[in-house]
């Protein structure tokens, strides 16, 4: 049984099948489950803005007939003091039975996880990965394409590069196969390729530069949002924008069974007409399944104590990572951890910072 959310490896399919069937089945029966977190206290911890993963994070615990607390934005909080990660995520095991954080750097999540006895779930670290984003993603095509997850046609659209719930929606479907994936960007913003080491084994990834070249053959098109927040420059960030908007012209062409997702915020790259006048429009939808979800995950997690990580245990290094948005970079005394991963290359492979995934 896994301890943490920290990233799709966590879970076997098996795990992702049961918590999905169990989302449904709340779906479908939500009083059932109206008493299954009495007395339990969720921490929502958001050291970065939401508003549908944080809400729906609350929503699912009340539901479930438990306790919140939390913060949004830390400048109440001791962390506008100069607390560390550490001393927070020290403080708030000791108020709460599991931890829902957010944060800017990457790999924050993983290094919480170390720190405590609770269960930890990662609600978006930098622009690393956002699981329970993607958990939201599959139960959605679950439910909309009749629990079908193989031999679909894929497009995935805006900004591969930092956008965190691209990166784990593919390590989710690398869990599946036969699907094809259609990746558009441009080349500054193109997947990063540690991402797609897994997916490529067993499903087929074609680069497109625009909408228009496979708009016609895709089931799910999912269109994200340029990340301003993690480009280094204003510049940089306004040569990215407004390159790719999905209207009316360019469905017209889609299948008429196509699903239109979207993690959300949307900025301007879906046409607003689309949001009521086409029945493909399933974004909102999408953020309405994510509690459903949530809740599956909060009942699983606290279902069993935690095995806390030993780190007395783990063998350290003197490298440091690469990335100088990572969490070893920015918090103090954490261990330099470091994982292998086969490569797109035939029998290589490449060293990865255990956090963020960086390529050394
Ligand atoms: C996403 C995120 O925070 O990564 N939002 C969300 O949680 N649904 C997507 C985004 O901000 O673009």
């Amino acid at each position: 049984m896994f301890n943490d959310l920290i990233d799709f490896n966590d879970l076997t399919l098996s795990e992702w099948e049961t918590l999905l069937e169990l989302g449904l089945d709340i779906y479908e029966n939500p009083s059932k489950y109206k008493d299954y977190c009495k007395n339990k206290i969720l921490a929502t911890l958001f050291y970065e803005p939401s508003t549908r993963t944080n809400f729906s994070f609350q929503s699912a615990m009340l539901k479930l007939g438990g306790n919140v607390i939390g913060f949004s934005g830390t400048s109440a909080t001791s962390v506008s003091k100069g607390e560390t990660l550490k001393d927070t995520i020290k403080i708030v095991s000791n108020y709460s039975d599991i931890i829902v954080i957010r944060h800017p750097n990457e790999g924050a999540a993983y290094a919480a996880s170390l720190y405590t006895k609770l269960h930890v779930i990662n609600a978006g670290d930098g622009g690393h990965l956002h699981p329970t984003q993607t958990m939201t993603d599959l139960f959605t095509i679950k439910k909309l394409k009749n629990k079908k997850m193989t031999g679909l046609d894929i497009g995935i659209c805006g900004d591969l590069l930092y956008g965190r719930t691209v990166h784990s929606l593919i390590k989710a479907f690398s869990m599946y196969s036969d699907n094809t994936f259609y990746f558009i960007s441009t080349p500054e913003l193109k997947i990063p390729e540690y991402f797609t080491y897994e997916l490529r084994k067993n499903n087929k990834i074609i680069i497109c530069d625009r909408i228009e070249d496979c708009i016609d053959k895709l089931d799910i098109i999912y269109m994200t949002r340029i990340q301003r927040e993690r480009f280094k420059t204003n510049e940089e960030y306004q040569k990215q924008v407004g390159i790719y908007i999905l209207d009316k012209e360019k469905l017209s062409k889609a299948k008429e069974d196509l699903i239109i997702l979207h993690p959300l915020p949307k900025n301007n790259e879906i046409a607003v007409d689309i949001d009521d006048g086409d029945q493909r429009a399933q974004y909102f939808n999408q953020a309405g399944f994510g509690m459903y979800i949530r809740m599956a995950l909060i009942i699983k997690l606290l279902e069993k104590p935690k095995t806390q990580i030993n780190l007395k245990n783990i063998k350290t290094t003197e490298k440091k990572c690469v990335n100088e948005n990572c969490v070893v970079n920015t918090e103090k005394n954490l261990p330099d951890i470091f994982k292998t991963v086969k490569s797109n290359k035939a029998n290589s492979e490449k060293i990865c910072c255990a956090y963020c995934e960086t390529e050394m």
